[in-house]
């Protein structure tokens, strides 16, 4: 039997899930698993949550939140509303140590057998740090201007705007984004992956020699290939898979080396639950096994080129087997709401809300023919409802509703055989179920899945259109008739029943409930079994039940509903009122408007943000005691600075304080101020100044001394 195994992107748990992403990589794979499925295939659908990486340990810190406890509440967010799409993994966990054991071990040895087979190279290099913080800025801990397209907010890595790699020390302008100053250059030992090496040895060869590869994926890597160069593979951060080295002591794997062994280690993972555990290397190395990895064109460099270099890097186990590397990179463009990318913070989005009664399979049906296959697309609710209405309710609906009824009330809910397909109505209709059925195949094949919708589509309007021209209602009215309808309603069973194979693996749900309804024990794996053979009866490998049946109201399978009218009506899928679009949108822009005002008013306080919260004892270990100038005067070298000396009531210190701008020296003789008394003495434009005076910004952002009330005597403490 076929074996494939099919990954999305991991998600990072960072934050929800929108159908941006949803349509960009989790339902495509959805897809595709359920379609190979039904060919007969085994299919190991893997996922879980991107635990590690300066995209978490940001958030976390900013939310102060610990590590795991932050992840913890995004993989359950992000888990719930895959399930509501009914995206079928069968395996979803992720790559912190604490949902997945085998992570660790399994990224350690990898970095192990690369360094074996000499793909990794040790450098101490200069990176940004932030002497404010203390502490190494990988990553997103910095921002800049992208020296490859100018976009401003280009982060440490990757530049969110064209997609590049980046070389952190090359970005223009480079702000530290956990406290906004000028990050220095430091000195750190870091680990790389040689992906010249890779690109040389085999690496060029294979890209060039996949030629059924989408042409935006494989021309957006063979563009990048002369380029490639060692890739850091480590970071200094407190959260992640640690370096496998004596003196690697807070270093971590980079995120993008461990992320995507988190498709194997989870695997791993659900094959040791399972008492299966063979089965993962039978998988991961079976020479039959094809693998596919469906993501966002942001994540094309590092499935097409860096996860295939760490897993042929590693080179062969003892048993001359090795891991397999990716069949196809199906990558899908972005997918935006009403015309601007999807922002949950910047309130444009989709609410769970909104689409909460919605049909899962019509949600799952707009967004596979809204798919950003080969260019960017989006969801806009006009088109949700057109999609909905004419393509769902008015096609499918209509003609799963028409057909059942001819079986309910003219067959007494039995399904009445065919005969010699000599008509030429009805070898027209047997066509478009057969090219259905074979270019529906084809599409789901190829991840064209648009197109899957739209073969759909196409039967449906081909078999309404027979049903129009045949007027079966008319032909059963007399005996003479009645074997011509018997024909007629036989044949479009034959392509409801297509309708329904093509469809499930879109729309799950109905394809179950028109099966259910045509007497059919449930979804017959196989693509073949729809052939109609007009030789046997009943047709296809499909056991009919029906027959035993009588009676039957076929249509009690349907959900009930109120009409536009307010009558209660039996159908497949329920229409949309453009009442709800312009609600909708209403909703949306409201939304983006109130997030707008929030945000603006965050960029125009004038409020720092407050740091980290200290524990008492931290707070006391500083002395702060109220003081007296006695003497000040201009500072002879600096401008900014006065020289002051102050009375700390036990003694008197020189203290140089950057006050010029606001304060004349003969001013502040006699003032009370507060003195940071236990601050190590430093020099200020060559004179030491033993202690520092409080001060914060006024209005016009020149210093204001922070004055303790006249009646403390100086030397008394402050806190
Ligand atoms: O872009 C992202 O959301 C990444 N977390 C995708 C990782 S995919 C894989 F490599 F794990
Ligand atoms: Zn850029």
């Amino acid at each position: 039997m076929p074996k494939a195994l099919v990954t999305s992107a991991l998600p990072y748990a960072n934050g929800p899930i929108h159908f941006g992403h949803i349509a960009g990589a989790y339902l495509p794979a959805d897809l595709y698993t359920r379609f190979r499925r039904l060919c007969g295939d085994e299919v190991h659908f893997v996922c879980g949550t991107d635990e590690h990486g300066v995209a978490i340990t940001l958030k976390a810190e900013q939310a102060g939140q610990s590590y795991e406890s932050y992840v913890d509440h995004w993989h359950e967010v992000i888990q719930k509303a895959l399930a509501r799409l009914e995206i079928e993994f069968d395996v979803f966990t992720g790559t912190s140590h604490h949902r997945n054991p085998e992570h660790r071990a399994l990224a350690q040895q990898f970095f192990e057998d690369l360094d074996k087979n000499g793909y990794l190279l040790r450098k101490t290099e200069e990176q940004f740090f932030s002497e404010k913080s203390q502490r190494f800025l990988p990553d997103r801990y910095v921002e800049g201007t992208c020296y490859l397209c100018g976009y401003e907010k280009a982060r440490g890595d990757e530049c969110p705007n064209c997609g590049r790699f980046l070389e952190a020390k090359r970005l223009k302008n480079p702000v530290s984004t956990i406290d906004g100053s000028s990050p220095v250059l430091k000195e750190t030992t870091h680990w790389y992956l040689d992906l010249g090496k890779a690109r040389d040895t085999w690496l060029r060869e294979w890209i060039e020699s996949k030629t059924d590869w989408k042409s935006n994926v494989k021309n957006f890597v063979l563009g990048d290939l002369d380029e490639l160069r060692e890739r850091a593979i480590t970071r200094d951060l407190p959260w992640g898979v640690p370096v496998p080295r004596e003196d690697a002591d807070g270093k971590v794997l980079y995120v993008w080396f461990d992320a995507p062994i988190g498709y194997l280690s989870i695997s791993k993972q659900h094959w040791e639950a399972k008492g299966q555990p063979e089965r993962f290397e039978e998988f991961w190395k079976g020479e039959d096994t094809e693998l596919f990895h469906f993501i966002g064109k942001d994540n094309i460099t590092f499935h097409a080129v860096v996860f295939p270099s760490i897993l042929r890097g590693a080179g062969k186990d003892e048993n001359g087997r090795e891991w397999i590397v990716a069949k196809n990179v199906p990558a899908n463009e972005f997918f935006n709401l009403e015309g601007k990318k999807f922002s949950t913070s910047g309130g444009w989005s989709i609410p769970d809300e909104a689409v909460a009664t919605d049909p899962v399979d019509t949600l799952r049906y707009a967004l596979t023919a809204m798919m950003p296959e080969t260019a960017d697309s989006e969801w806009t609710w006009e088109e949700f409802r057109s999609r909905v209405n004419d393509e769902l309710a008015d096609n499918f609906g209509n003609f799963a509703s028409r057909t059942l009824r001819f079986v309910e009330r003219f067959f007494d809910g039995t399904i009445p055989a065919l005969g010699e397909l000599d008509d030429p109505a009805d070898r027209e209709l047997y066509e478009a179920i057969e090219t259905a059925r074979t270019e529906s195949k084809a599409h789901f094949s190829s991840f064209q899945f648009r197109k899957a919708a739209g073969d759909l589509m196409a039967l449906g309007a081909a078999a309404n259109r027979y049903v129009d021209s045949q007027e079966p209602w008319q032909l059963v009215k007399s005996e003479e008739t009645k074997p011509r309808a018997a024909q007629v309603v036989r044949l479009c069973v034959e392509a409801l029943r297509c309708m329904a194979l093509c469809g499930s693996p879109i729309l799950p749900n109905t394809a179950r409930i028109v099966r259910e309804a045509l007497g059919l024990e449930g979804l017959a794996p196989g693509w073949e079994h729809l052939t109609i053979d007009t030789d046997k009866a009943p047709f296809g490998t499909d056991s009919w039940t029906t027959a035993a049946m009588p009676s039957r109201r076929l249509t009690l399978a349907f959900q009930e509903f109120t009409d536009a009218r307010g009558k209660t009506v039996r159908a497949l899928f329920q229409k949309i009122s453009e009442d709800r679009v312009t609600e909708e949108k209403k909703k949306l822009e409201a939304a983006a408007a109130a997030a707008d005002t929030g945000s603006s008013e965050a960029t125009e306080s004038k409020f720092e943000p407050l740091i980290d919260t200290v524990e008492f004892d931290t707070f006391v270990a500083t002395d702060i005691r109220v003081g007296k100038i006695l003497e000040c005067e201009k500072h002879p070298k600096a401008d900014r600075l006065l020289v002051t000396k102050v009375d700390l009531g036990f003694e008197q210190r020189t203290i140089v304080a950057g006050i010029a701008a606001t304060y004349a020296p003969e001013d502040l003789v006699g003032r009370m101020v507060s003195v940071v008394a236990n601050l190590a003495p430093r020099k200020l434009r060559g004179i030491e100044s033993q202690g520092m005076l409080l001060a914060s910004d006024g209005e016009d952002g020149k210093p204001r001394l922070v004055s303790p009330d006249p009646d403390s005597p100086p030397g008394t403490r402050v806190g």
